[in-house]
């Protein structure tokens, strides 16, 4: 059985004394903007994870150690070169491989620790949607009975009750018509949609995309992204690799993977010309400072030999006034 572990915050505030004026600041606090009555909630949470393999010439390492926090109701997409471990990553959130090393949480179950592999994939069944660069239809099922399929598998709604429910998700991705073809009897766009409809069958919290549009053109890449937008809009979470840009400008977050690491999201924010490789090494020697409001962050004419960028919060440039000397 999958076990359901407690989520737990921790909460981590630096006290710091009386702050001084200065030229570069925190701004006074303020009431905090309105985002949400509900405060984050993870969905998925990576810790330590290593992920090894082994091959003729020995083993090697592609996941070196992700530490990862997706929120409930992120629509977030991962970026990184071929070979990068973009799918193996994936494979670690569904279950799909195993870590090595590293626990990994999603919807509060501890998905590897005790679990075995049909226990975790009747898990996989009913918490995740998954969709592949390919789709992966059985060829010789109609689309509504390929979307019926994984609530057959999870014994998921009544009998009766599929064929309506498969229609319907049909129709929201725009298949209603196709309902009774094959898959090879409509075109790679159409397929994947009814893949898509395939993986919401059983209702997932998460939906779990690799390359989606990777064998499509823009517009059923569009059409694709579009409908991904709506289910992030009903609160559903999604993670997406992809290595279209158009697309990961649409995602709320991006991460970047590079060589098995991640990088920091600040530092790919702030220094998106950068390659991969170089914003690991800012990654690497970067360091979290967090200040309270009206503390001063540098004074006029101070000597510095690092530079700031902004994770989170405002800051303000306060200039003295200079007074105009009086004309005698
Ligand atoms: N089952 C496996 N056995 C051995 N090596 C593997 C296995 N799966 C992946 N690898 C290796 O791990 C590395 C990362 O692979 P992965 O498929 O995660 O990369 P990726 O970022 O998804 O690449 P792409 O963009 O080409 O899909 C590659 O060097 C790959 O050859
Ligand atoms: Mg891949």
């Amino acid at each position: 059985m999958i076990r359901r572990i407690e989520k737990r915050r921790a909460r981590h505030t630096k006290q710091h004394p009386h702050p001084p004026s200065g030229t570069v600041r925190t701004p006074p606090k303020t009431a905090p903007r309105h985002v949400s009555d509900a405060a984050p909630e993870a969905i998925i949470e990576m810790r330590g994870v290593v992920k090894r393999f082994s091959n003729a010439a020995g083993e090697f390492t592609v996941l070196k150690g992700v530490d990862l926090m997706i929120n409930r109701g992120e629509f977030v997409s991962i970026v990184g070169k071929s070979g990068s471990g973009k799918s193996t990553l994936l494979n670690m959130i569904t279950g799909i491989d195993h870590p090595s090393e590293g626990q990994v949480i999603v919807n509060h179950n501890d998905i590897y620790t005790g679990v075995t592999e049909s226990a975790r994939s009747k898990w996989r069944g009913k918490n995740l949607g998954i969709v592949f660069q390919f789709f992966q239809l059985l060829p010789m099922l109609t689309l509504l009975e390929n979307v019926m399929l994984p609530m057959d598998y999870v014994d998921m709604y009544d009998f009766d009750e599929r064929p309506q429910r498969a229609m319907e998700l049909l129709k929201l991705v725009g298949l209603e018509k196709f309902a009774n073809k094959l898959p090879v009897l409509v075109s790679t766009g159409q397929q994947q949609l009814a893949a898509i409809a395939r993986a919401m069958a059983c209702d997932p919290p998460l939906l779990i995309a690799d390359e989606p549009t990777g064998n499509l053109d823009t517009r059923s890449a569009d059409t694709i992204i579009q409908i991904f937008e709506h289910f992030v809009a009903q609160g559903k979470t999604i993670v997406m690799v992809t290595h279209d840009p158009s697309l990961t400008s649409r995602t709320q977050r991006n991460i970047i993977i590079s060589d098995g690491e991640l990088i920091d999201e600040t530092v790919s924010r702030c220094l998106p010309q950068l390659r991969h490789r170089h914003m690991l090494e800012f990654t690497k020697i970067a360091q979290r400072r967090t200040f309270q409001p009206r503390e001063t962050i540098l004074s006029q004419n101070e000597r510095v030999d690092h530079f700031f960028m902004i994770r989170k919060g405002e800051v303000e440039v306060v200039l003295k006034k200079v007074r105009k000397a009086r004309k005698p």
